[in-house]
Order: C-alpha cells, then sequence, then structure tokens
C-alpha cells in the first residue's frame, strides 16, 4: 500500500524521554511479531486519540528497542505520515486522497513508549481488554496501557506443574512446614486426586521460590467457586517480582488471597494500589499445628457419647451452610458440599442420628468449621470432634494443624490444652481484592 503522504506537525503526542532512562534496553528488529504488534497498537491508540479526520500510519520504523521487565518495554521511534484515509472508512481506498496542503512537507518523527506483558501481545484479541495503567515513561498521554488481569493464561514465566512436579513439590513444602502448611495441604489432596479447580504455578522449575494454587480458568467448574488464591514463597524479593510483573493473578475482578504470610501485608497493598485494584483485611489468623499425633490430649469419652461420633453425609450439608459464618452463598454452599464429599469430617449425632456439632476439613486440608448447636454447648463436644478428626486426619496422612481467628479466645484455649502449639512467628491473613 502507498499514500501520498505527509504532515509535518504531527503534534508528538507521545515522545518518550529517550535519556534519562534507566539502561536495559536493547536493539531490536522492527519485523520482531512483538515489535509489530506493540506498534499496531500504539498507533491505533494514537488514532482513536486524534483530533485529525485522516488516519496516520507508519512509514518506517528508525528504532525499535525492548526491555525484557515488568513483561516487556518497547520505544519504538517511527516516520509517520497521514493517509489520505479518513478514520471512520475503514475499507476505503487509501491511496489518492491525499490533504492536498500537506502533500509537500516531511514525515513526522514520533516514538512511542510503552510497555505491555508479553502475553497481551501473543493474544491479538488481549488487546482491548481491561486496562488500566500507564507506563510511566508516556510523557503526554497513556499510549499503551498494561493488561493487568489476564485470567486463563499463563505468563512466560510462570511454570504449570503437572502430576509428577506436584508431587515434588509437596515434598519440598513439607520441609517448609509450618509456614507452608496451606498449599502442603492443598498439594496434599490434590495429590490424592480430590477433586480439585485450582492449578499451581511456580516461578522456576525444580528450585521454586514461589508457589501459587489459583483456579484453574480451563476448568469449567472454577467459577462454581470463591475466587480465592493461595501462595507461598521462601524469597520475598522474588515474590514481589511475581506479582507485580507476571499475570499470576486475575487482578480483573474480586478475589480473596487467603492464609498467606502476614509480613508481606504491605507488599500486597502496594502492588494493590499499582494495579489500581482496591484492597482490604478479611481476616488475621493464627496458625496451630501438632507436630506429632502423640501430642494430642484427647478428652475422656464414654461409649454411649462414643456411638453417636460420625461422620457428615450429604443430607447435612444445608445444616452446615445455615450455621458457617463465612457461607450464605452458593458458592459457599457448593464448597460445603464439596468438602462434606471429599474430605474427612466429624460429628456428634443426637439420640435421632442428627448432627449436633460438626467439624470439617477445608480443602487445604486444614480443620475448620468446628460449631455446636447452640443447645448443645457446654458439653465437651468441641474437644471430642477436634480430638475424633485430628486421629482421623492423622491415620489418613494428612497434615494436621487449623488457623484460628485473632481474637477467638475460646477456640485458640480450645486447641492449645489439646497439645497443639502456634508457630508464633507467623500470622496469616485473608485479603479481599477487587470487591
Ligand atoms: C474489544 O472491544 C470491543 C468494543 O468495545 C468489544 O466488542 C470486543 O468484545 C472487545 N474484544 C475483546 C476480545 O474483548
Ligand atoms: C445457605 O445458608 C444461607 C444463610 O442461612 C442461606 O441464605 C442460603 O439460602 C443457604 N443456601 C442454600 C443453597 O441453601
Ligand atoms: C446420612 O446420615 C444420616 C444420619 O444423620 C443417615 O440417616 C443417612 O442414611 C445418611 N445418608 C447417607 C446417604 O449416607
Amino acid at each position: 500500500m502507498e499514500w501520498k503522504v505527509v504532515l509535518p506537525l504531527l503534534s508528538a503526542l507521545f515522545a518518550a524521554a529517550s535519556s534519562g532512562m534507566p539502561g536495559g534496553l536493547s536493539d531490536a528488529n522492527a519485523n520482531d511479531e512483538g515489535v509489530r504488534n506493540a506498534l499496531n497498537f500504539a498507533v491505533a491508540q494514537h488514532n482513536t486519540r486524534s483530533n485529525d479526520m485522516y488516519r496516520h500510519d507508519v512509514m518506517e520504523v528508525v528504532k525499535a528497542q525492548t526491555q525484557v521487565v515488568a513483561g516487556v518495554k518497547y520505544v519504538i521511534t517511527v516516520k509517520m505520515v497521514k493517509t489520505g484515509c479518513r478514520k471512520n472508512s475503514a475499507n476505503e481506498q487509501c491511496t489518492s486522497q491525499t490533504s492536498p496542503s500537506k502533500t509537500q512537507s516531511e514525515p513526522e518523527v514520533a516514538s512511542f513508549g510503552g510497555q505491555i506483558p508479553s502475553s497481551t501481545l501473543q493474544d491479538p484479541l488481549a488487546g482491548n481488554q481491561s486496562f488500566t495503567e500507564t507506563d510511566p515513561y508516556c510523557v503526554a498521554q497513556p499510549v499503551w496501557k498494561i493488561n493487568t488481569g489476564l485470567s486463563g493464561k499463563t505468563a512466560k514465566s510462570m511454570k504449570v506443574l503437572n502430576k509428577e512436579e506436584l508431587l515434588t513439590a509437596e515434598g519440598v513444602l513439607l520441609k517448609h512446614l509450618p509456614k507452608s502448611y496451606k498449599i502442603y495441604g492443598f498439594l496434599y489432596g490434590i495429590n490424592r486426586d480430590k477433586p480439585s479447580t485450582l492449578e499451581v504455578i511456580v516461578d522456576q522449575w525444580p528450585d521454586f521460590k514461589v508457589i501459587i494454587c489459583r483456579p484453574d480458568a480451563k476448568n469449567e467448574r472454577a467459577l462454581d467457586f470463591m475466587k480465592k488464591v493461595s501462595l507461598y514463597s521462601t524469597d520475598e524479593k522474588i515474590l514481589r517480582k511475581v506479582l507485580r510483573e507476571e499475570n499470576a493473578i486475575d487482578w480483573s475482578t474480586y478475589f480473596l488471597i487467603g492464609g498467606f504470610d502476614f509480613s508481606y501485608a504491605p507488599m500486597l497493598r502496594e502492588i494493590s494500589s499499582e494495579r489500581e485494584v482496591n484492597n482490604r483485611d478479611y481476616t488475621l489468623v493464627r496458625l496451630l499445628y501438632l507436630p506429632d499425633i502423640s501430642f494430642l490430649l484427647s478428652p475422656a469419652v464414654d461409649s454411649e457419647l462414643e456411638s453417636r461420633v460420625s461422620s457428615l453425609n450429604l443430607s447435612h450439608v444445608d445444616l452446615v451452610n445455615k450455621t458457617w459464618k463465612f457461607g450464605g452463598n452458593e458458592q459457599g454452599y457448593r464448597n460445603i458440599k464439596h468438602l462434606i464429599s471429599n474430605f474427612p469430617s466429624s460429628c456428634i449425632m443426637d439420640v435421632q442420628g442428627q448432627p449436633v456439632a460438626w467439624m470439617l476439613a477445608y480443602d487445604y486440608c486444614a480443620m475448620g468449621i468446628l460449631y455446636t448447636l447452640p443447645e448443645h454447648r457446654g458439653k465437651g463436644y468441641a474437644k471430642v470432634l477436634v480430638s475424633t478428626m485430628a486421629k482421623k486426619l492423622n491415620a489418613e496422612g494428612y497434615p494436621v494443624y487449623c488457623f484460628i481467628e485473632e481474637g477467638n479466645k475460646v477456640s485458640y484455649k480450645l486447641f492449645q490444652n489439646m497439645g497443639f502449639t502456634e508457630d508464633i512467628s507467623y500470622r496469616a491473613a485473608w485479603f479481599e481484592f477487587n470487591f
């Protein structure tokens, strides 16, 4: 295609200061697919924003540079020309209708600078989705924006673990207990073929420093459950880099990060505000665990009570749902159904065979959802349930631990009195994002 050109006064809307920028940019081939995609995107944005009736296009790429950090940074210098095409007529023949007054002018040199995660560039359709952030060195106007939330796509450098690797990772996490309990617990379940809608990603393999469980966007049932992400890391710097620069988490809709090391809270708040996503504390908890089953101090249980100890089944989902403080919606209900169907549970029945107290295990294998109907309290049922569950979990090879909300002194005392240990160097938190 040819255009009779030209215009001089294309205001350098997007002139990027190429001096004073931190190092690391290197020359790139103008025919590189990433460069071409970035440039197409920038030019389209440029045309959208300009007041000119005619479309401007690239005549020649003078210089293209990229830097692989935070996705890919591009600085591209081009000669721009005004085409004969009106912006609003897509299929017009562009060769003849040049604006007469400007035909003698030289092409305008323009520089575009911007930053795009590589995964966006690989997917042409992703080009116009949920952009929120501008690159700091685009002087005048946002040129390209960063797509902050790509669900269902793994950034190039994050690795999704396969079956065999999940087993290996479980072994690694075992050495990092107690802080790694939650991810360890998820892997424990997945590795024993518990149905799961999660996928597990790491920063590198096999020496991973960051491991994340997140909803698997390819799993149709993932939306049936709350969007929860869990993470464990041995290196805060790398965790920060992963959360800032990779599409490890889909930030585009509501989600929870659950059970993370509370010392990461300032970092998570900072990254969340960088991504212009709101956040709030959901809950802060203590981690208690049983280092060995021999630590367990079980209550005495007479044979009458013993005969009323049982497990929950699907006919009890409604009952548990109604009393669970974090339940209450469709997703919570499904979660309870999932837990009762696939993980150990424990309950105490009344003489009619109806549960009056119960305890479940979450999909990350922590004990939880301990509840006694009000009229049956004060009979020591909670102790019986904790003891029964701890033995059951231990016998089946599960980790034996729980999270107890800060301020829930009754539960804390209960577990402590039964031999559970707290890692006092550690608090775990649940944060909500994008609510
Ligand atoms: C791109 O934007 C258009 C117009 O808003 C929209 O109809 C289309 O669905 C978007 N494409 C994608 C892949 O989101
Ligand atoms: C679960 O319990 C909540 C709170 O009592 C209730 O509003 C909701 O309808 C229940 N869900 C189902 C599916 O029964
Ligand atoms: C579930 O447990 C109840 C006792 O509360 C029992 O009557 C019922 O038969 C059980 N249902 C199934 C499907 O096992």
